[in-house]
């Protein structure tokens, strides 16, 4: 559904490359995740693709067909959810909605939208009197709220509390469920982790590695346990998988007292620290 082959950006003709030729294919009904810390281009390669930004150089490509040859046609398409929620302050939200959807020919039902994150009894307010986490979940249903295949969205999940975080996630899920396309920008893990097929490690424009989160944590994740006994203060590590044959570990809990004994997953925060040698936040 898209193809992206050594992608190049730079914002000015003398400044820098944001983008230093990334690769990566999405297939349809899958989720992708780029992952990154803040700065290291995840917007602009999505901005790329929905064509708020051009000139760049490399490949392109929705539905087989480079993004520079598409015209506003590609919009019927695809869906974006910005970053940054930005709606008519002094419209409702029903009415925010409804606006959106009259550039559309085929459209969900408003109110079913606003209901799925909670906002029915919400649809007359005006924007303006929205808190901040009731625009981004407006700001989320309004990315589909025409039917797209394929979804954009830049952090769904930043800056919601976990109960809204869920709902944005299930909704997602769902999506995926019906054959939607989906390139996600996060930099939880966690999320990127429940949610995604395939990641994409982004540092400073570069793709650092690429596959489903399961792989990542078996090719770099270990899994540890960690012991904490009664003459130590701190806890003693070991690699899970030797553990059998692990005399010193065999010697501790035979002739120790031990207070806690853990069993420490990978994950990928750890991972991409591993891979990139920098911290995601
Ligand atoms: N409009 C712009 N003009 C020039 N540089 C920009 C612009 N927008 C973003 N950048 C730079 O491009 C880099 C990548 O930014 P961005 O894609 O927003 O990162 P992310 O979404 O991963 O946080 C950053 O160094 C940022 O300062
Ligand atoms: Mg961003």
């Amino acid at each position: 559904m898209i193809q992206v082959n050594n992608l190049k950006f730079r914002y000015t003709s003398e400044g820098p490359e944001t983008i230093k030729g990334i690769t990566f294919t999405i297939e349809k009904g899958q989720i992708f995740g780029l992952l990154g810390p803040s700065g290291s281009g995840k917007s602009t390669t999505q901005k790329i693709l929905y064509k708020l930004l051009s000139g760049y150089e490399g490949s392109a490509k929705i539905k087989n067909k480079e993004v520079s040859d598409w015209g506003k046609e590609l919009y019927e398409q695809i869906g974006v959810g910005f970053e940054l929620p930005n709606h008519y302050l002094k419209l409702s939200a029903l009415e925010n909605l409804k606006f959106f959807q009259s550039f559309y020919g085929k459209n969900h039902d408003p109110m079913k939208l606003l209901k799925m994150v909670g906002l029915e009894m919400d649809a007359d307010k005006k924007v303006s009197e929205f808190s901040k986490g009731m625009k981004m979940r407006l700001n989320f249903v309004r990315a589909f709220a025409h039917d797209p295949e394929v979804l954009f969205l830049d952090e769904p999940t930043s800056g919601l509390d976990p109960t809204n975080s869920r709902i944005i996630k299930d909704i997602i899920l769902n999506l995926k469920k019906e054959g939607k396309t989906i390139l996600i920008t996060t930099h939880h893990m966690e999320d990127a982790e429940e949610l995604c097929d395939q990641v994409a490690f982004l540092s400073t424009g570069e793709i650092k590695t690429l596959d489903s989160p399961q792989n990542l944590k078996l090719e770099y994740g270990k899994n540890t346990v960690e012991v904490l006994t009664q003459s130590n203060l701190e806890p003693i590590t070991f690699d899970l998988k030797t553990l059998k044959d692990n005399d010193k570990f065999l010697d501790l809990i035979q002739t120790e007292e031990i207070k806690t004994i853990h069993s420490k997953e990978a994950n990928l925060n750890d991972i991409f620290i591993e891979v990139t040698g920098q911290k995601l936040k």
